[in-house]
């Protein structure tokens, strides 16, 4: 039986899928260490074809590691994580799990929009210290909302804040003309940043991290938000210049921001002076977008397609390839 390695990540987020798996694909899914050098070793002493990739940053010895026409398939969507181009130098397949994960990024991301709203983590942790500080929010019902990242899963999100919570949604994206329906319930739809960003009481960032858009979320766009506005990143933390939006919190310019993903995870201050834990009005989640019960087994699913596809019947099988 061929073995596939799998980030214990991973495995551990999905392990009844795995195990299941095992059992009856005719493929062995185990979990292993995710670090480069012992990941490496690892394919290289079991002679493994195939590994599935959790978010851990990918630079070096696992594409020499694994043999020509192996598999790199994430677990997830984004594949920021790993070298396209050193995977397609070496002869490797790189993979992704598009779909499975959108309804759970969105949920995720309502769930940072009413934290903010209503101060929920505030709340919390006064609460819960025995003190008693009721604090006054506002409704998001009849709030703008600009979603940048008009994708599967903005779609799915402004469908959700639009259609469920009553909010006015303007999509940013690069495309000139999107084939919206009224079920994706975006409202007015931009390509203009400055317009997109010009009368957003919230701004949530769904964007690829392209050359085009690293640090796109800088001191002169949080400058150019509404005072008092809020910001929130459910993508990549590439997105985002975090000592800039410290300043921009620090200073008053927004309100509030809530954060998914980091420039460096586990979360590190990129300046020891402008460390956002360290602001009242931020939210902090440890990159959950897309970890529900139901999401993992899909991407667990989907990921492990993804290599059988490749490695029985050839790469033109596999519809989730993203490198050339
Ligand atoms: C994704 O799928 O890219 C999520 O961020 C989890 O890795």
């Amino acid at each position: 039986m061929e073995t596939v390695l799998v980030s214990e990540i991973s495995y551990a987020k999905a392990q009844a899928t795995f195990e299941r798996l095992s059992s009856d694909s005719g493929f062995e899914f185990i979990p292993v260490a995710e670090d480069e050098p012992s990941l490496a070793a690892a394919i290289r002493d079991r002679g493994v074809s195939a590994f599935i990739a959790d978010i851990h940053p990918y630079t070096g010895e696992l594409y020499q590691a694994l043999p020509q026409g192996g598999v790199i398939a994430r677990f997830g969507v984004g594949h920021d994580s790993v070298d396209k181009e050193l995977a397609s130098a070496n002869g490797i397949w790189v993979a992704n799990t598009p779909g499975v994960l959108d309804n759970a990024v969105a949920e995720h991301a309502v769930w940072m929009i009413g934290s903010l709203a209503r101060q929920v983590h505030h709340a919390h942790g006064s609460t819960a210290a025995g003190e008693w500080k009721p604090a006054t929010g506002i409704e998001v019902r009849g709030r703008n909302i600009t979603i940048l990242g008009c994708g599967r899963i903005g779609r799915a999100l402004s469908a959700k804040l639009h259609h469920g919570m009553g909010m006015q949604v303007t999509g940013y994206d690069i495309m000139e003309d999107p084939d919206f329906s009224s079920a994706d319930g975006i409202d007015h739809y931009t390509t203009s940043l400055d317009d997109a960003l010009a009368e957003a009481d919230f701004v949530l960032s769904l964007l690829p991290v392209l050359e085009s858009t690293k640090h796109i979320a800088n001191a002169d766009f949080f400058q150019k938000m509404k005072p008092g506005a809020r910001f929130i990143n459910s993508a990549r933390g590439a997105l985002v210049c975090e000592n800039d939006l410290y300043d921009a919190i620090q200073s008053g310019q927004l309100g509030a921001a809530a954060l998914d993903v980091f420039e460096a995870e586990p979360y590190e201050p990129q300046d020891s002076a402008k460390d956002l834990r360290s602001l009242p009005n931020v939210l902090l989640t440890p990159h959950i977008g897309s970890n529900t019960e139901e999401s993992n087994a899909g991407m667990a699913e989907h990921a492990a397609r993804n290599v059988i596809q490749i490695l029985t019947e050839g790469p033109e099988a596999c519809p989730n390839i993203v490198n050339p």
